[in-house]
């Protein structure tokens, strides 16, 4: 793990800004050599309630931050982008101290992050990269191009295991296209997929391969159920799916839901192997009940944490632990990164691994 200078501790520290957004001197306790930090707040822009895994995200990063002093902001801006804006520029404007966002759009907040960037607020990038801007010092995340890998090998783990003899039919999904992510889960889980459609083991019957014609806005698991039953009618009248590569366990929910409709998982007509992604717990319920193949368990606490003791390394001027450089290019710069371990859950794993590490209870899985 390598460790660099908070490039942007210096700047952020050459002034502390007040709570009605007056730039002041910094304190002698906020000094770059690596004093106690002065405690003030913590601005948070998550993107949505509507997707279990920001809610856990949001709790977690307050709980922590709040323990170890600070005050926080946390807003959600239900996937609505000018709310988000809107947010971001309230917190530069209350001179919170320090800004954690997790955009809806990754290129949508750069108006808003060069006021924060004036006003001398350094800006964490959370789970999603913020492009187009040379406003973010930081970058904390999961190893999203894995996340992608996983996906890709679970799918056809599943389709190996399915017992069902290739070639197989397999439908793509991605997510939504303005979140940086969503072409990294894609890429990555092409990375494996590709290599079996060109070799004819995977036929993708729609003909539709390319990242812009898969993606899903919003992650919307309404958007991905409307698409899924195109796609039924279009192409599968006189054939069966047998896969379904889906990037997030709500997109992974419409997806099944579509497919119950037309008659799959009844009846001798196998359910096809449907991916996913956040080990959200209706979805980890469909895994042990088998509707849905697989998640990736990506622990929000862990990210939490991590975040946090970012937080406290950049507003202390201490060296900021990271430790990837070079893949985080956002258009503008390559974002200093710390990447944490995705893990690739289905039936065999998923209830041991989620109770070890106390994500659920035994009563939640039932
Ligand atoms: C996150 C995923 C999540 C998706 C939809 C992505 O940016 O990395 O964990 O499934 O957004 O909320």
């Amino acid at each position: 793990m390598r460790k660099m200078v908070a490039v942007a501790a210096a700047a952020a520290l050459a002034l502390s800004v007040t709570a009605c957004g007056q730039a002041a001197a910094p304190s002698a306790s906020g000094s770059a050599s690596g004093g106690a930090v002065e405690k003030g707040t913590i601005g948070i822009a998550m993107p949505t309630k509507t997707s279990e895994r920001w809610i856990k995200d949001g709790e977690y990063l307050k709980k922590t931050l709040e323990e170890a002093g600070y005050t926080v902001n946390l807003q959600y801006a239900n996937d609505e982008i000018p709310t988000q804006v809107t947010q971001v520029n309230d917190m530069v404007t209350k001179g919170n101290q320090l800004l954690v966002v997790a955009a809806i759009d990754g290129v949508a907040l750069k108006g808003a992050l060069s006021e924060a960037k004036d006003a001398k607020i350094p800006v964490i990038a959370y789970d999603r990269l913020l492009r187009e801007t040379d406003a973010v010092s930081y970058y904390t995340t999961f190893d999203n191009f894995k996340v992608g890998v996983q996906q890709g090998t679970s799918l056809l783990d599943g389709l190996t295991a399915s017992g069902a003899k290739s070639p197989w039919n397999v439908e793509l999904f991605a997510g939504s296209a303005d979140d940086n992510n969503a072409k990294f889960f894609f890429d990555g889980a092409m990375s494996v997929l590709q290599p079996k459609i060109d070799d004819g083991t995977l036929k993708i019957v729609s003909s539709e391969t390319e990242f812009n014609k898969v993606t899903t806005l919003r992650w919307d698991a309404g958007v991905a159920k409307k698409r899924m039953e195109t796609l039924l009618t279009k192409s599968y009248s006189d054939k069966d799916l047998a896969g379904v590569l889906a990037p997030y366990d709500g997109i992974s929910r419409g997806i099944i839901a579509a497919l119950k409709a037309s008659g799959y998982g009844q009846g001798g007509k196998a359910m096809p192997i449907v991916t996913g992604q956040d080990a959200e717990l209706e979805s980890v319920k469909m895994i042990l009940s088998g509707e849905q193949y697989s998640t990736i368990f990506k622990d929000t606490r862990e990210l939490a944490k991590t975040t946090a003791a970012m937080v406290e390394e950049v507003l202390s001027g201490k060296t900021v632990t990271v430790n990837d450089e070079k893949t985080y290019d956002n258009g503008v710069m390559v974002v200093p990164t710390m990447l944490l371990q995705p893990v690739s859950l289905d039936k065999s794993n998923v209830k041991q691994t989620l109770l070890d590490a106390g994500y659920y209870t035994a009563d939640q899985l039932g």
